[in-house]
C-alpha cells in the first residue's frame, strides 16, 4: 500500500512538474527583440567585415567597427605572435584595464541601444583582443540588453569566445544560438545570417522600411529608421531634389517643409547615412568620419558594392527618393519564372550573389 501510494505521488508529482514546465515554457516562449540595434564588430583580415555587410542588408541597425589604436600591426606574423601575447595578457589578468590593447574611440554610446550584436574573430580560442577591450569598457553598460554573438574562426570551436562575452557582459540577455561562421564558410554568410536571424527571431527589414534612392542610372535602397522623421520623409516620396556638394563627404538639400526632429550627435557618420540637419536639411553622406554636429537619422543607404561615392560624384547631383516597388513595376507577371531574379532596379540577374532581389514577384534576400 505504501509502495503504491509512493508511486502514485511520484507519478502525480511528475505530471504536475511537466504541467508547470510546459506552462512556463509557454510563458517564456522567446519574444522577438525590438527597439534600436547596434552591430559592433572587429575584423583583422576582413572575414567578419564581410559577414557584417551581409547582416547590414537584412536588419535595421547602426554598425560600428572597432579599430586598434596602434595601426598596421600584423597580429598573424611569426605564428600569430602579437595576437598570442595580447590574448595571454588578458587571460593572465582579465580584471586589469592595462591587460587590454588600446582601441580608437568607437564614438558610440551603447546605452542608447536595446539590442547589441557583437561580431568578432576568434584568436587562440578566445575573443579577439580589440573586441575584448571594447567590451571591457562597455559591457557593464549592457545589462539586460539583448546580446547576440557572431564568431568567425578558422576551425576552433567558439566556447572560449562565448565565455569571454559572458564575462565581459555579466548581465546581458544572451540570445541563443550564437552564430559560428568558419573562414571557409564566409561565402555562405548571407544565407547563414538569414537563417540565424530567423532562429533568434530578430526583426528583418520589409518593404515598409525601405525607400529607393536613384542617382543617375544607379538605384540603391535605403533602410529607414523606425522614427517619426523617417516616416515623414517617406511620406514626401517620391521626391526628386538637387543636392549640393559639401566638404567632399556629403550632399545636402533644404526641403521647403520641416520634419519632426530628435537630434543627437551620432559621434560617427557612416557612408550611406541619410540625416536631417536642423528640421529641413536632408543630408546624404558618402564618407565615414567622426562628427561633433547633431542630426536626426532618417535612414541608411545599403551600398555593399561601395558604388555610392562614384554615383554621387564630386559636384552637385540630382537624387530621387521613391517607394521601393516603383523600380520593379515594369516586371510582367509572365516573367515570374523560377530562375529569373531581378535587382531592386529591375535588372535581370541569372546568377544572383548575396543581396536583395525580386523573385517570382516577391522581394527576397539571398
Ligand atoms: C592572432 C590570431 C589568432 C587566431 N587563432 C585562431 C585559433 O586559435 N583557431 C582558429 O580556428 N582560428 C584562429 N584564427 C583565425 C581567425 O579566427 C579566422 O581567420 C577569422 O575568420 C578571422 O576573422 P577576420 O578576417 O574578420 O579577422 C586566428 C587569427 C589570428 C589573427
Amino acid at each position: 500500500m505504501r509502495l503504491i501510494s509512493t508511486t502514485f505521488y511520484r507519478l502525480l508529482f511528475s505530471i504536475l512538474a511537466m504541467m508547470i514546465l510546459s506552462c512556463n515554457g509557454l510563458e517564456v516562449l522567446a519574444t522577438a527583440p525590438s527597439g534600436r540595434t547596434l552591430v559592433v564588430y572587429y575584423s583583422f583580415t576582413g572575414n567578419v567585415r564581410s559577414i557584417v555587410n551581409t547582416l547590414d542588408e537584412k536588419i535595421n541597425a547602426d554598425v560600428v567597427e572597432i579599430q586598434p589604436a596602434e595601426e598596421g600591426l600584423d597580429y598573424a606574423a611569426n605564428n600569430y605572435a602579437i595576437g598570442s601575447s595580447l590574448i595571454a595578457a588578458i587571460r593572465n589578468n582579465p580584471n586589469d584595464a592595462s591587460s587590454y590593447p588600446a582601441i580608437k574611440d568607437a564614438g558610440v554610446d551603447v546605452e542608447g541601444y536595446d539590442n547589441i550584436i557583437i561580431a568578432t574573430p576568434l584568436w587562440w580560442s578566445q575573443m579577439a583582443a580589440p573586441m575584448q577591450t571594447f567590451l571591457f569598457h562597455n559591457g557593464h553598460k549592457m545589462s539586460d540588453k539583448n546580446i547576440a554573438l557572431i564568431v568567425s574562426s578558422a576551425s576552433s570551436g567558439i566556447g572560449g569566445v562565448v565565455s569571454d562575452a559572458k564575462r565581459l557582459i555579466p548581465n546581458g540577455n544572451f540570445l541563443e544560438p550564437n552564430l559560428w561562421i568558419k573562414s571557409s564558410q564566409v561565402s555562405n554568410a548571407s544565407s547563414m545570417t538569414s537563417q540565424w536571424l530567423e532562429q533568434i527571431i530578430f526583426p528583418t527589414i520589409t518593404n515598409d522600411d525601405t525607400i529607393s534612392v536613384k542617382v543617375g542610372d544607379n538605384t540603391f535602397y535605403a533602410i529607414l529608421e523606425d522614427n517619426a522623421t523617417a516616416q515623414a520623409f517617406k511620406e514626401l516620396c517620391p521626391l526628386t531634389i538637387n543636392m549640393s556638394e559639401l566638404n567632399g563627404n556629403e550632399k545636402y538639400h533644404y526641403l521647403d517643409t520641416t520634419l519632426p526632429t530628435h537630434a543627437s550627435c551620432p559621434g560617427t557618420i557612416n557612408a550611406g547615412d541619410i540625416m536631417l540637419y536642423g528640421s529641413s536639411c536632408v543630408v546624404v553622406f558618402y564618407k565615414t568620419f567622426t562628427t561633433t554636429y547633431s542630426y536626426t537619422k532618417i535612414g541608411h543607404i545599403v551600398d555593399s558594392s561601395q558604388s555610392l561615392p562614384q554615383a554621387l560624384g564630386d559636384g552637385d547631383v540630382t537624387v530621387s527618393f521613391g517607394h521601393d516597388e516603383t523600380a520593379i513595376s515594369t516586371i510582367r507577371v509572365d516573367e515570374m519564372s523560377d530562375n529569373i531574379y531581378y535587382t531592386i532596379d529591375g535588372r535581370v540577374v541569372t546568377n544572383p550573389g548575396p543581396g536583395i532581389y525580386i523573385h517570382k514577384g516577391k522581394k527576397i534576400k539571398l
